[in-house]
């Protein structure tokens, strides 16, 4: 037997989910069961999550048609849920880059309920992240946190009024008269500029006079209604259908510590990123899920835009870096990660992982495993199935620190009715940003394994010191590994 089936036996429904700030290698691992699954479905975040699809050599990044794409052709149903923000500006896109690439897209789905993002919310999202925005989150600028927000003030749309002209037209004015609002306390020269971003039509949307060109956004939408149109579908209907009888993979996207309500809040995204919000996403409940595998990185992490990251190999000046990321490319020649200084072993890591965003190339900050902020994701997450990945970015890594704890180094806080003073230990973390902020590490370091782990199939010849640090992690946390990647091909998967 496969030792992929071995994992996948008497299950139905499996949820790939994410432990840390996104960024795991979860593309990888959901190829990998894409093989398996007959419907492979997307149930959170929008276009600000990217995966590389490699097809016979070439690389192409997708932000919201899943990864189980390449699969269409074997006649495996690939869904964007209602829980999905669509662009449809993006997913035109997509399937354009589909047909040059001659790749089919005859089995996609997109539910009707998913939460439709208009120009107004890209430039929400632009301007509230611009220097006078208040509160900058280092958002990927698509619009996320606005869909999403309208959509809990109800005054949001969903990729079903692009059906309906009459509809589609009312609810676009609504929306704009809303969004006018916002938009019109910025400087009026700002809001040009930011309307000109090629994410937004180009200037297409703009009026110099009502800032937004009502018309010309409502003619565009029912321009892409008219491509989408042929996948637009009742998807949760389907896939409720389809419990227990079909193998369904649900694809998450971001990560828990990016979780709306668990995350390291305020420095979060907009959806539900955990197995609940990925399962709610797709018109099911968490019951239905039969194997739920969170991902995380083999022994450090990543993180893009602002926000605490205890971590962070370099600390402030790392993420004041990587803010600008001007000069990364001089920087990479000489930095490795065994350089001497934690900011150049920093960028050392970068270059080792490839670690710059897949949507907006942003260098990702890097730093060390955090095991109280993994506690805490694993709270949230629920069963500690884990995923290892990039382990062979550290091979060449003499000494590698895990985080067990931190000491609280802040001003008296109140959490609820518990007060934490300086110098306080903490296993579990509090995501809190202020509480996060004043978090010192405390690390045990092991010694690295030094050596390739290429043609590695099974754990047992795994490294001796990797799997000491392994087992320090299980013993420290009570994950239980299931798969763990050593390289980029499908092949360099161990399953354990
Ligand atoms: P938004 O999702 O674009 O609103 O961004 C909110 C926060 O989530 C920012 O810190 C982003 O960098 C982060 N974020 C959003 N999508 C991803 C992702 O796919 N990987 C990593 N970080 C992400």
């Amino acid at each position: 037997m496969q030792p992929t089936q071995q994992i996948l036996l008497n299950v139905k429904t499996v949820a790939v989910t994410d432990l840390q700030w996104g960024d795991t290698g979860k593309g990888k691992i959901v190829d990998h069961l894409a093989a398996w699954a007959d419907i492979i479905a997307r149930g959170t975040g929008g276009a600000n999550s990217g995966h590389t699809i490699f097809e016979n050599g070439v690389a192409s990044i997708f932000h919201l048609i899943p990864c189980g794409i390449l699969y269409d052709a074997e006649g495996k149903v690939n869904i964007i849920g209602s829980g999905v923000a669509v662009d449809p500006r993006v997913v035109a896109q997509e399937l354009e880059m589909l047909r040059q690439r001659k790749l089919s897209c005859n089995h996609l789905q997109i539910s009707l309920n998913a939460k439709l993002t208009l120009p107004t919310h890209v430039v929400r999202d632009r301007l509230a992240e611009s220097k006078e925005g208040s509160g900058k989150i280092g958002t990927t600028g698509r619009g996320i946190g606005p869909t999403f927000g309208d959509h809990a003030l109800r005054v949001g749309l969903t990729v079903n009024d692009l059906l309906n002209p009459d509809i589609l037209s009312a609810k676009v004015r609504g929306n704009v008269v809303f969004a006018s609002r916002f938009v019109n306390s910025y400087d009026p020269e700002l809001v040009k500029q930011t309307m000109a971003h090629s994410h937004l039509g180009s200037g297409l949307f703009y009026d110099a006079e009502k800032t937004f060109n009502v018309d010309a956004i409502v003619d565009q939408y029912l321009v892409y209604g008219r491509i989408l149109c042929p996948f637009i579908k009742d998807t949760d209907s389907l896939i409720q259908a389809s419990v227990g009888v079909k193998k369904i993979l649900l694809e998450g996207a971001q990560g828990g510590l990016l979780d709306i309500d668990y995350g390291t809040r305020p420095f979060v995204t907009s959806s539900n990123c955990t197995v609940d919000g990925l399962a709610k996403g797709v018109g099911l409940n968490r019951s239905h899920v039969d194997l739920s595998l969170g991902v995380m990185k083999g022994f450090y992490m990543t993180r893009v835009g602002e926000g605490p990251f205890p971590t962070e190999l370099g600390g402030s000046q790392s993420a004041d870096w990587c803010r600008n990321a001007t000069r990364e490319k001089e920087a990479r020649d000489c930095a490795s990660v065994n350089s001497l200084t934690e900011f150049l072993q920093g960028i050392g890591l970068r270059k080792a992982g490839n670690e710059y965003g897949a949507t907006t190339g942003r260098p990702r900050r890097t730093g060390w495993l955090d095991l109280p902020l993994l506690r805490h994701a694993m709270l949230w997450n629920g069963k500690e199935d884990v995923v290892l990945t990039k382990l062979d970015v550290l091979n060449e890594c003499e000494q590698i620190q895990v985080c067990t704890h931190y000491q609280y180094m802040g001003p008296p806080y109140h959490f609820g009715d518990r007060l934490l003073s300086s110098g306080d230990y903490l296993s579990v973390a509090i995501p809190a940003a202020e509480v996060l902020e004043h978090c010192k590490p405390v690390y045990r370091a092991f010694p690295g394994w030094k050596k390739s782990l290429k043609g590695i199939a099974s754990f047992q010849y795994l490294p001796e010191e990797l799997r000491t640090i392994l087992d320090f992690v299980i013993v420290e946390t009570g994950v239980n590994p299931r798969m763990i990647s050593v390289g980029p091909d499908r092949e360099e998967t161990i399953f354990v």
